[in-house]
C-alpha cells in the first residue's frame, strides 16, 4: 500500500543531525565491485530503497551479499554469471545503468533494459554508449534492451562533450581492464567520481586524475576484493542546511566534507544565513531576515542542481526577488508548481524561475515528483502552517536515508500514513 509522509508545520527545530553516506556515490560503487575477483567489503551503505534494488541486481547475477550490519555489506562477486538484465529492479533506477560499464569491463558483454529513475526532462546516455563504442564495443538496441560487446575493449581517448557524471564513472568501469591507456577529457569532477575511483585502486585498477578533468585509465589484469568507506553525502547535508536555514533555532550537521559544500554554503551566506563552518561539521543558527539570491546549477564544483530545489522553498522566505537558473535539466522545475500551491509567489520560464519573497507557506497535499521535489517538500512543510502530507514518498526513499528519523529528533512533527 503506498504511504505518505505527513508533516505538522511551524515547530522550531533543534539538535545535531550526522548525514549518511552518499546516495550517487553507494550507487555507482555496489554495481563497481562486479568487476573484482574477491569480496569487496563497504562500510557505511545508506538505508536507502536504491540500495535495495543494485541489491537485487547483484543477486540475479549470482553475487553474494552479505548484509554484516546495517550499513556494511560485504559482496562477494565470486561465482558472478552475466545473465542479461531484464529486471523490473533495472527500472527502478537511473544508476542500473553502473552495470553497463562494469559488466562489459569484466565479460566483454552487456545485455540490460533501459534504465528508469527521476523524470527530469530527457536524459540521454549517448555519451556512455560512445564512450564504450570508443573502447571498441558494439551496441545494439531492441526491445527496450542495450545489447554492448567487444571482442577486446581497447584503450582510446574519449572526449565527452558534457562532462557527464555517469558517463564518466560508466567509461572508466569499462576501461579498468582494457588494453592499453584510456584517457577521458573534460570528464566530471564530482566527488562521487573520486570515491570510484579511490574503490577501483584499492581493487588494484591504475587510475589517475580523478577529480580532474582529465582522467587516464591504465588497464591491468585482475581486480581483488578490498574494504572502503563512502564519503559523506553532499546532498543530504545541502538538504539539511537549507532546512536548518529554514526553520532552526540552532542545528549541527555532522559528518561532511564542507568543501563540497562551498557553492551552497557561499549562496546562504549571501541570504544572511547564520553559520559556523567547521572541519567535518557546520552549525546554523537562526536568522531573523533572509535575502533573496540568484543561483546558477553547474557541474560540480559549480552549484549543484539537485541542491536548487530545496533552495527554492527557502528562498520563497527570502525578502526581494531570487532567480534559479538551471543550466542541466532544465525542466526540473516540477517543485515549483507544488510550492504555488503552497502559497509560494513562483513564475516559471524555461530553464528558470523567479521567487518572490517572502510568502506564507500553508499545508496542503502535494506529490513529490522526484527525488529533490521531495527534499522541497519537506522543507516546505516544516515551514508551513498546518499538515502538509507529501504523496509518491518513494521518490524520497530512493535517496534519503532515515529521513522521518532523522528531523523527529531534531524535533519535527513528521509520521507516515498509509493510502488506498
Ligand atoms: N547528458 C547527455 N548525454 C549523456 C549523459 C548526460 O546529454 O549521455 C546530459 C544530461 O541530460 C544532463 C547533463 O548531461 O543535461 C549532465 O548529466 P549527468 O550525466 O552528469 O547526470 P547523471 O549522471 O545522469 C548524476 C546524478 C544526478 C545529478 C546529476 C548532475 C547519479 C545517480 N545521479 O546524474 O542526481 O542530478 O548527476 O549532477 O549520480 C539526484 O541525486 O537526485 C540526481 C538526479
Amino acid at each position: 500500500m503506498p504511504e505518505v509522509i505527513k508533516i505538522e508545520g511551524g515547530h522550531t527545530l533543534e539538535g545535531e543531525v550526522t548525514i549518511s553516506s552518499a546516495k550517487n556515490a553507494t550507487v555507482a560503487l555496489i554495481p563497481a565491485t562486479v568487476l573484482a575477483h574477491g569480496p569487496v567489503t563497504i562500510v557505511g551503505v545508506p538505508q536507502i530503497a536504491d540500495v535495495e534494488s543494485l541489491t537485487k541486481i547483484l543477486n540475479l547475477l549470482g553475487v553474494q551479499v552479505e548484509e554484516r550490519s546495517s550499513d556494511h555489506l560485504i559482496i562477494d562477486p565470486t561465482n558472478i554469471q552475466n545473465i542479461d538484465l531484464v529486471d523490473d529492479a533495472v527500472t527502478k533506477l537511473r544508476a542500473s545503468y553502473y552495470f553497463m560499464g562494469a559488466l562489459l569491463g569484466r565479460f566483454g558483454r552487456v545485455c540490460m533494459k533501459m534504465p528508469g529513475g527521476c523524470y527530469l526532462g530527457p536524459r540521454p546516455i549517448d555519451l556512455h554508449l560512445k564512450g564504450f563504442e570508443a573502447l571498441g564495443a558494439k551496441v545494439t538496441y531492441d526491445k527496450a534492451c542495450y545489447t554492448i560487446e567487444a571482442k577486446e575493449l581497447k584503450g582510446a581517448k574519449i572526449f565527452l562533450d558534457i562532462a557527464s557524471v555517469g558517463a564518466t564513472i560508466n567509461i572508466m568501469m569499462a576501461a579498468v581492464y582494457a588494453k592499453g591507456r584510456t584517457t577521458i577529457e573534460n570528464a566530471a569532477k564530482e566527488p562521487e567520481i573520486i570515491d570510484v575511483a579511490t574503490l577501483l585502486n584499492k581493487m588494484g585498477a591504475h587510475i589517475r586524475g580523478a577529480g580532474t578533468n582529465v582522467i587516464t585509465i591504465d588497464g591491468v589484469d585482475k581486480l581483488m576484493g578490498c574494504f572502503h568507506e563512502i564519503i559523506p553525502d553532499r546532498i543530504e547535508a545541502g538538504t539539511f542546511l537549507v532546512i536548518a536555514a529554514a526553520c532552526a533555532k540552532k542545528m549541527v550537521i555532522k559528518n561532511i566534507i564542507p568543501q563540497h559544500l562551498d557553492a551552497l554554503t557561499s549562496k546562504l551566506q549571501e541570504m544572511g544565513v547564520d553559520m559556523d563552518i567547521d572541519v567535518d561539521r557546520i552549525t546554523i543558527r537562526h536568522t531573523d531576515k533572509l535575502v533573496a539570491t540568484d543561483v546558477t546549477t553547474r557541474p560540480y564544483p559549480g552549484f549543484a542542481t539537485d541542491l536548487q530545489q530545496p533552495l527554492t522553498t527557502l528562498m520563497t522566505q527570502a525578502y526581494g526577488e531570487s532567480k534559479v537558473v538551471e543550466t542541466i535539466y532544465i525542466e526540473r522545475f516540477k517543485h515549483c508548481g507544488e510550492l504555488q500551491r503552497m502559497g509560494a509567489n513562483i513564475e516559471v520560464s524555461t530553464g528558470s524561475a523567479s521567487i518572490k519573497g517572502p510568502s506564507s507557506l500553508f499545508g496542503t497535499k502535494v506529490v513529490a515528483t522526484d527525488l529533490r521535489c521531495g527534499a522541497a517538500m519537506l522543507v516546505a512543510g516544516l515551514l508551513a502552517e498546518g499538515i502538509t502530507e507529501i504523496h509518491d514518498v518513494y521518490h524520497i526513499d530512493r535517496g534519503y536515508a532515515e529521513i522521518d528519523q532523522k528531523l523527529k529528533n531534531l524535533g519535527a512533527v513528521i509520521w507516515r500514513e498509509t493510502i488506498e
